[in-house]
């Protein structure tokens, strides 16, 4: 497996707006994206930047809202009501070739590789099998 640069936090918040507020203005960002829909995995998703350090992007928090009524984390809100940490994301070179070593592990890949957030190939690794992180590897995307 070969580890590439942290991409996202995965925050779960009953409402985009209301959290766009508090990361401008309690944790301060000042770049916050559109928010927009993925009807594919049945959720809203908005990007909010922390800023760039030297040559690397920076980092970033992707709020995701339910959206729809199968949305699959109503289940996560109806636990954890305030929202919070959901998933982490770590960049790979190549998206197949990182769920095939994950599996030779024995990891559980949750599903095939689909069409992320980002526009490049994402999957999921199972909690349980990664130190209770639910971990989702995406592919870099190319202009980065
Ligand atoms: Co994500």
């Amino acid at each position: 497996m070969k580890l590439g640069r942290f991409n996202h936090i995965g925050v779960v918040t009953p409402s985009i707006p209301d959290s766009i507020v508090h990361w401008r203005d309690v944790m301060g960002a000042t770049k916050i994206h559109d928010p927009f829909d993925l009807p594919a995995q049945g959720v809203k998703v908005c990007f909010v930047d922390t800023p760039a350090d030297g040559p690397n992007n920076g980092t970033q928090i992707e709020l995701i809202e339910p959206l729809g009524e199968d949305s699959p984390i109503h289940g996560f809100l109806a636990k954890n009501p305030l929202g919070g940490q959901h998933h982490v994301c770590f960049e790979v070179p190549d998206i197949h070739a990182a769920k095939a070593e994950f599996e030779a592990m024995g990891k559980r890949v949750l599903g095939e590789p689909r069409i992320g957030a980002h526009g490049t190939l994402i999957f999921f690794v199972h909690p349980k099998d990664m130190g209770g992180m639910l971990t989702e590897i995406m592919e870099t995307p190319k202009d980065h």
